[in-house]
Parts: structure tokens; C-alpha cells; sequence
């Protein structure tokens, strides 16, 4: 990528208030899933079949169809948007509840963490559910290739 790209994609980060960085599993099912779901989302009979604990959360979750809307994956990877978990964190989902279901609902710092989970970390590291806690490297270009 020229500098050119690289400042208006730094600018345009800045604008719209967004750190991107990486967020690992493990972080996820910390602060969000140990903390807020598995509640009700582990044990034999998990609400919605939904088990989220820890060393289940991810297999049962990225590129697994949601039961609610099976036209869209619970997590979609590098697409957060469109992942139908990140949708009943936010309450756009379009059946059932929010997530935690009855609340206290998680505040912007933690939907931001789950955000960052899917849209850069599950996408760029596929493998994570071998490795957990292996930080996301920064890919960044000698400047000798530019010639
Ligand atoms: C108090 C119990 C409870 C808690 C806590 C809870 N959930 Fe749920 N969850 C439910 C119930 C009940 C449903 C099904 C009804 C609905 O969607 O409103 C559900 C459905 C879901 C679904 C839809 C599953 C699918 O396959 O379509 C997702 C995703 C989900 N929850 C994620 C979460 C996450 C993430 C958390 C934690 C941040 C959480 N839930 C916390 C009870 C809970």
C-alpha cells in the first residue's frame, strides 16, 4: 500500500473513533462470555442450544448458523455486522431479545471488544482456536519493495 493509502486509512480511523486492534478469544470469553453469558448459555440445556463456555464458545459460534435467523452465521468472520451474535449484543437483531437477555447490557467498551474479535481477529487467524492467546502480528511493508 503507497503512504497515501496508508494516511487517509489512518485519518479515516480516526474520524470515525475506531482503534482497530485485535482481540483474542480468550479475552472474549472473559470479560463477555465467562462474565455475562454462560449463565444461561452452558450446561446441559443452554438456552437456545447456545453454549458458550469456555472451550466450546468458538466451534459453536464462528461460521455456525444462528437457530433464530439461519440465513446468517452467529459470528461471520471480518464481518461484524452480519454476525447474528454481534446483532443480539447490539439489539438489531431481528427475533428475540437483547443479549445478556434481561440486561445489564454490555457497555460500549465490551460490544467494541467482541466487534474487534470478529472482524479482525477470528478473520485473520482462523487457527486461534489451537492457539489462544497468540497476539495478532502487525503485517508491515519493507520500504526497499517500494523501488
Ligand atoms: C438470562 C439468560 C441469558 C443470558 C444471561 C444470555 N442469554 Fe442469550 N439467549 C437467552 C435466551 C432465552 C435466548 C432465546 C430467546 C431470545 O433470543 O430472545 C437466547 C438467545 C441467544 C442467541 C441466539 C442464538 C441463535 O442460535 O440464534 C445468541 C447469539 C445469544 N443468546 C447470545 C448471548 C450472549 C453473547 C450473551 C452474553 C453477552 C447472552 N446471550 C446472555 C438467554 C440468555
Amino acid at each position: 500500500m503507497c503512504r497515501s493509502a496508508h494516511t487517509i486509512l489512518l485519518a479515516l480511523m480516526l474520524l470515525s473513533g475506531v482503534v482497530v486492534q485485535s482481540a483474542t478469544l480468550s479475552e472474549v470469553q472473559s470479560q463477555v462470555f465467562d462474565a455475562s453469558c454462560t449463565g444461561c448459555h452452558s450446561g446441559s440445556s443452554p438456552s437456545q442450544g447456545l453454549n458458550l463456555s469456555e472451550g466450546a464458545a468458538y466451534g459453536n459460534t464462528v461460521n455456525v448458523p444462528s437457530t433464530e435467523v439461519p440465513s446468517l452465521d452467529l459470528v461471520e468472520p471480518g464481518d461484524a455486522d452480519n454476525s447474528y451474535l454481534m446483532q443480539k449484543l447490539e439489539g438489531t437483531a431481528q427475533t428475540g431479545a437483547q443479549m445478556p437477555n434481561g440486561g445489564p447490557y454490555l457497555n460500549n467498551t465490551l460490544r467494541q471488544l467482541v466487534r474487534n474479535w470478529t472482524d479482525e481477529d477470528v478473520a485473520n487467524n482462523g487457527w486461534r482456536q489451537v492457539s489462544m492467546d497468540r497476539p495478532v502480528r502487525q503485517r508491515t511493508r519493507p520500504e526497499r519493495e517500494k523501488r
